[in-house]
């Protein structure tokens, strides 16, 4: 029967949220801000794939970039749109793209995919043009936005498919750029086009079907004591070649060029000299391929050795709904590359190749190295007078041999449920004037993750919900100075304040959000921003959640309510957190759901009250932080037995309960269904519809019946949405997981293998450590292909 599943489900969930997934090393986020509709959102009909943004603090405008348009909105309000330009594709391009076999009207349109600073009036632009890429310069001036019409071909700038990733950046008047080259989105290439323009080899050991994703700028000439050059760093997944496996393996990235490169005399002529590139070790708990990196965040520090790369990684197969944020200090990397062994091949049999650590000595310069004082020593100011030793010797090893290592060496964050997309990271000064590091991370159901790590305590502060269909976060930017987010999907972008600390009600509440924005001011008792309060008169205590400073919590009016035997008695308690659980007390006895009580997320339910029910019922919370338990009661409930029910109350719960109204009931009804508080979001019900005394005459055991099927069926919906259940609806959660990386229409494309082979089906097949660079022990060949249907077998002979 349905409500009896439903109501197992329930149970279920809440055993989950109780006492299965506290104590696991994956993060609740712990509060839950559903779709609100008070955040400024921009869209525009007929307009879609919202894809590229320019923040141009300095105009005062959010430059955002979508199919066919390009828009200049108020950097406050971006609902305030202050111009526009169309730049659509002529029909004989148009043609020309469906001849060669792409649909008319979703590939052989003009996506705008780059947006980059030229100098203050001027930006430049690039659109796929139905798969004939094409740039322009583009400036906001009095108010309009003008494109140049200085048309440049834009081949190797953007990409041609308007859903393939890339990533771009300009650095002076140079743009470096990674992308496909041809049409068919096959050939590879970082590419700088400047006055002297350079590329990537075609080799397989440089790139190997890559998918780019970030590019940032480190300016290490800065105060190098070598001597050394600035340098451009690059994320991306490809083929692995480095693990010998009979299928195809995909690897994470890190690589990075110099600055200053020039390419080589004979060898390496108008190619990087300097192209090295190492694998991103971020390891997920369990034994699995190696995740996936999806994007990249560089926070800057003004020491760049400081700087640090947040990446998000997602698994390599579609099965676990799991994923994972990992940061690199730019020190670290540095440090692989400047000292780190190389990879080399080795022919094992005829056609066989296998990539192993190069023990033989490395030629001087080094290779891969910018110009630095070695090499100026050496006489050598330029890469052009590179001996060939080294350039032959970079030529055929860009691969370094060990993995770079996170920055704790664990993940910062590790989420199950939907997946993460995008992730944006601020830097946040706190009352203890410390700084911390908040991420904001988008997934692929339109919530924005708010995250914090403690000290290796993962803590997800909050969820938001800022998409209201669960449409993919596909670009993700954040003003720092302005304090606002800017989260674009294909439907739209909306503008989220990094912080909102009025949620937090109470002081409690408020100290254990432990938001670094946000600290309870003593004197106007509000949860206010860190950044407008003294920090005197304010609380706040990130790492412990002590809330022991703050004034004891007002015990609240005990709250009265009208038994009638014979009815359902509905005593509703929100809870503040997803971390907490409610805990019911009759008596000062504990309440356990049974054929008597029945406990749900959003308070008690007495089925069939007697008088025997009388009494006080009190609502405790209790909430685990950093592993200490916080128990606080939320409200006590006094029913009294109303032989002549001629008064029933509609109560509030919390500390401010007040008697809101006094109601006559009809004596046949049974079900008061009182107001939950007005501000708090994260609990299913639809509160609009229960925010009053229901006057209904209808038969007791039919109304109970309703009432348990509705918030069974409100719940489970609920639980659906909500990651903490992914045992109980993993497979509904995945399935939709798999519709979206496979639409083809959405900007996101979660990399990764299509294939949806079984593997966790027997884990043991999967069951490889990839972690350390020596010796993988794999499992027997049989296994391995059985993994992915692909047999593909690696071989640098072929190139
Ligand atoms: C933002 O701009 C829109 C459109 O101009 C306007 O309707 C809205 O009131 C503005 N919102 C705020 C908070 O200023
Ligand atoms: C900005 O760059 C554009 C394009 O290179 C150039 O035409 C313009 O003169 C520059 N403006 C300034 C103020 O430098
Ligand atoms: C390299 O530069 C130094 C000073 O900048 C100069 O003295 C030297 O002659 C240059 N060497 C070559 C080979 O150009
Ligand atoms: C902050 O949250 C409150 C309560 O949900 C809401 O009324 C208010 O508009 C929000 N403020 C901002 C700036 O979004
Ligand atoms: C909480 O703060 C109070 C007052 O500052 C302090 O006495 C107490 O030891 C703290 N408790 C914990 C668990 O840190
Ligand atoms: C409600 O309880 C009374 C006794 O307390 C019992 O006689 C009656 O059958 C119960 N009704 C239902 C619907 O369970
Ligand atoms: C919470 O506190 C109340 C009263 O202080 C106590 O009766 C109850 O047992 C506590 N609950 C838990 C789970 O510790
Ligand atoms: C809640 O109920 C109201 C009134 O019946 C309805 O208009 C609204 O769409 C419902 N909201 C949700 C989220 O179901």
């Amino acid at each position: 029967m349905s409500l009896l599943s439903a109501r197992s489900i329930v149970c279920g969930c809440l055993l989950h949220l109780c006492f299965g997934l506290l104590s696991s090393q994956y993060c609740v986020p712990r509060k839950t801000v559903s779709y609100l509709n008070d955040l400024k959102l921009f869209r525009e009909d007929g307009i879609s794939h919202y894809s590229t943004m320019l923040i141009r603090e300095d105009l005062g405008v959010l430059l955002l970039g979508a199919r066919e348009a390009i828009y200049a909105l108020d950097i406050n309000n971006i609902s305030n749109k202050k111009a526009e330009v169309n730049w659509r594709v002529t029909e004989e391009k148009q043609r020309e793209c469906t001849y060669k076999g792409k649909s008319a009207e979703v590939e052989c349109r003009n996506y705008i995919r780059t947006l980059h600073n030229i100098n203050d009036t001027t930006v430049y632009v690039c659109g796929t043009n139905a798969f004939s890429p094409l740039c322009d310069y583009l400036t906001f001036a009095n108010g309009e936005l003008t494109l140049k019409k200085r048309l440049e071909e834009g081949k190797g700038k953007c990409p041609f498919d308007p859903f393939q990733r890339y990533s771009s950046l300009m650095v002076g008047n140079d743009l470096y750029s990674a992308t496909s080259i041809n049409f068919l989105g096959s050939e590879p290439v970082v590419l700088r086009s400047s006055n002297l323009a350079l590329r990537t080899e075609f080799k397989s050991s440089w790139l190997s079907e890559p998918n780019f994703v970030y590019m940032d700028f480190v300016g290490e000439s800065v105060d190098s004591p070598d001597g050394d050059d600035d340098k451009v760093y690059l994320f991306f997944s490809e083929n692995a070649m480095e693990y010998d496996f009979y299928s195809k393996v995909v690897v994470s990235r890190v690589a990075r060029v110099c600055k200053g490169d020039m390419g080589g005399q004979r060898t390496l002529q108008r190619k990087w000299t300097s192209f090295l590139k190492a694998r991103l070790d971020c390891s997920f708990p369990k034994p699995s391929l190696p995740p996936i990196v999806q994007d990249v965040f560089l926070l800057k520090h003004k020491d760049w050795r400081k700087s640090v790369f947040y990446a998000v990684f997602t698994p390599q197969s579609g099965l676990s709904q799991m994923s994972a944020v990992c940061a690199y200090t730019v020190s670290s990397i540095r440090d692989l590359f400047n000292e780190g062994k190389f990879k080399t091949s080795v022919a094992v049999e005829t056609s066989h190749v296998k990539w192993v650590m190069y023990t033989s000595e490395v030629p001087v310069p080094r290779p891969g190295a910018c110009i630095n004082n070695v090499a100026r020593n050496l006489r050598i100011n330029r890469s052009l007078e590179l001996p060939d030793k080294t350039l032959q010797f970079i030529r055929d090893r860009p691969l370094m041999d060990e993995a770079v290592r996170p920055m704790t060496g664990a993940p910062l964050l590790l989420k199950k449920g939907a997946l993460l997309t995008r992730i944006v990271v601020d830097s946040v000064s706190a009352l203890d004037g410390k700084k911390y590091n908040v991420m904001f991370i988008g997934t692929e159901n339109g919530f924005i993750q708010k995250a914090v790590n403690f000290d290796g305590e993962m803590f997800i502060i909050e969820e938001i919900q800022v998409h209201e269909n669960p449409n993919p976060i596909t670009t993700l930017r954040l003003s720092s100075s302005k304090g606002q987010l800017y989260a674009g999907s294909e439907f739209g972008v909306v503008q989220m304040p990094v912080s909102n600390c009025s949620r937090s009600e109470s002081c409690e509440d408020c100290v254990l959000s432990r938001d670094p924005y946000c600290a309870w001011d003593s004197s106007s008792a509000r949860c206010s921003s860190v950044s407008s309060l003294s920090p005197e008169a304010a609380i706040q205590s990130l790492k412990e959640g002590n809330v022991t400073l703050c004034p004891p919590p007002d015990p609240g009016a005990v709250v009265n309510f009208a038994l009638v035997p014979g009815n359902t008695i509905q005593l509703p308690c929100q809870l503040h957190s997803n971390l907490a659980c409610l805990h019911w007390r009759f008596s000062d006895q504990p309440v356990r759901s049974n054929n008597k009580y029945y406990i749900y997320s959003g308070g008690l339910l007495i089925l069939n009250a007697s008088e025997s029910d009388a009494g006080l019922y009190a609502c405790d919370s209790v909430e685990q932080i950093n592993s200490r338990t916080y128990n606080r009661t939320v409200v006590v409930y006094h029913l009294r037995l109303s032989p002549d029910p001629e008064v029933a109350v509609s109560p509030t719960p919390g500390t401010t309960a007040t008697k809101s109204s006094v109601q006559t009931l009809n004596p046949a009804v049974t079900v008061t269904v009182p107001g939950p508080e007005g501000e708090e979001p994260p609990l299913p019900e639809n509160q609009s519809d229960t925010n009053r005394v229901s006057r209904l005459e209808v038969a007791v055991s039919l109304l109970t019946l309703l009432c348990l099927s509705l918030i069974g069926v409100l719940l489970w919906i609920w639980c659906r949405g909500h990651w903490k259940c992914f045992k109980l609806t993993k497979s509904s959660k995945s399935a939709e997981g798999r519709k979206h990386t496979q639409n083809r229409t959405s900007e996101i494309k979660l990399l990764g293998p299509e294939s949806e082979k079984p593997c966790s089906a027997n884990n043991n097949h999967c069951a490889i450590d990839f972690k350390g660079n020596g010796e993988y022990h794999f499992p027997p060949r049989a296994n391995i292909s059985s993994l992915s249907g692909l047999g593909y077998i690696h071989d640098e002979s072929e190139i």
